[in-house]
């Protein structure tokens, strides 16, 4: 069941614009990052929790992939990319808060940028938790609150600003990770602290 909540809103808004919007950090860094994250991601089934337009399917090896996202518009974009990647990807449209799965189904998780927005991120983690076969690993790149006092404050004074557009700047997203029950195995802060490479394990 879909929550007809404000992130499907915002995200359905600016799925037209959020390829460009984006370019220029893709450029920078993400895409390098993002290619960086999946290399190691081994497993046949693997889910992608809000997969957004797709940026990652390029870089997907030979597995089978669900990818979800709250926003129908973000999804539409997807296909796009799945069809000129030809890679196997079932799209559907699930609130990472209630993921339509049974548990310990997926051996590895892809996430990347999506935490900063889920409404309540401890239950979305749970869920990515429950859905995660025993021993699999959860790959997450997130931009979080920074490890610098200075730096997180002005994140903080920062927020509701980037709020009104998407995500949420100033979340203590690995803190929120190993609360939902994950034990991080491998944390790189990139740029500072404010982007971070997660990979965490169901134990
Ligand atoms: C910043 S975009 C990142 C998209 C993509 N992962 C990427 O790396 O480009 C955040 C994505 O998370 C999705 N999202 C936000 N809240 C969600 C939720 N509760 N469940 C599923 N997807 C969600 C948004 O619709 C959006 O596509």
């Amino acid at each position: 069941m879909v929550k007809k909540g404000l992130d499907k809103k915002r995200y359905d808004r600016v799925a037209k614009f959020y390829d460009i919007f984006e370019s220029p950090m893709e450029l920078l860094a993400f895409s390098s990052w993002r290619r960086e994250l999946t290399k190691n991601v081994e497993g046949n089934l693997v889910l992608e929790v809000g997969i957004g337009t797709g940026k990652n399917i390029p870089y997907y090896k030979n597995w089978e992939v669900v990818g979800v996202d709250i926003s129908r518009r973000m999804l539409e974009r997807a296909v796009k990319r799945v069809k000129e990647n030809k890679k196997v990807v079932h799209l559907i449209q699930a609130d990472a808060e209630s993921l339509p799965f049974k548990d310990g189904v997926f051996d590895a998780i892809i996430s990347t940028y999506v935490f900063c927005s889920v409404e309540n991120p401890i239950n979305g983690l749970r869920e990515l938790h429950r859905v995660l076969k025993k021993g699999g690993k959860a790959y997450f790149l997130e931009h979080m609150r920074s490890e610098s006092e200075f730096v997180g404050k002005i994140l903080d004074i920062l927020n509701p600003l980037f709020r009104k557009l998407g995500p949420e700047i100033n979340r203590r997203t690995a803190e929120n990770i190993k609360k939902a029950g994950f034990k991080i195995v491998e944390e790189r802060h990139l740029m500072t602290s404010i982007f971070r490479m997660i990979v965490a394990e169901k134990s």
